[in-house]
């Protein structure tokens, strides 16, 4: 690894903290999940983030958070979802960094984000699935322009071995 910090994004419930944490042990590098980080920082959950300051406020709080990274190098980060849609953040993080996106199919998000009920402030919908959609599609656009890395199959490790074979390849 060359010290550039490798960047997991993707839509939520796709395995980027899971894996991040994996990926960091093993080669060596600090792992951070931003919003662990803005939470640990202002001291509130997103849930409340988003509640009594709105997404305006959470989406500024990302950028801040982007710049301090940006100059960091040695890191594993995983962010929010919805970072990775505002073209500033990206040109930050791919100064000295290497972005993948995670991906996983519908079914499997809504699976996975049902096992963490009342975390994710955009799903708080009548019809999680219905939203899951609509936002897959929306985002589908900033998505693509990065490395894509299925998660769809459940082993972690399958997915590290994979993900670590790229990256000594191309580093
Ligand atoms: C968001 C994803 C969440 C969190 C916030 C907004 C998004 O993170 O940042 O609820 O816009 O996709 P995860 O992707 O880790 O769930």
């Amino acid at each position: 690894m060359d010290g550039r910090n490798i960047i997991l994004t993707g839509f939520m419930g796709t395995g980027k903290s899971s894996l991040g944490r994996l990926l960091a042990r093993a080669i060596g590098y600090r792992f951070v999940d931003t919003d662990h980080k803005i939470e640990e920082r202002y001291g509130l959950s997103i849930r409340q983030i988003f509640a009594t300051q709105g997404e305006a406020t959470f989406r500024k709080l990302e950028t801040e958070l982007v710049r301090e990274l940006a100059g960091e190098t040695g890191l594993v980060i995983a962010t929010g979802g919805g970072l990775v849609l505002n073209p500033e953040n990206v040109a930050l993080l791919q100064q000295n960094g290497r972005i993948f996106c995670l991906s996983a199919p519908a079914d499997k998000i809504l699976e996975r984000i049902s096992l963490q009920p009342g975390k994710r402030p955009l799903l708080d919908e009548p019809n999680p699935r219905q939203r899951i959609n609509e936002l897959l599609t929306q985002r589908q656009a900033a998505y693509s322009q990065f490395e894509q890395l299925s998660t769809a199959n459940d082993d972690p490790q399958k997915i590290l071995r994979g993900l670590l074979a790229r990256l000594r390849q191309n580093s």
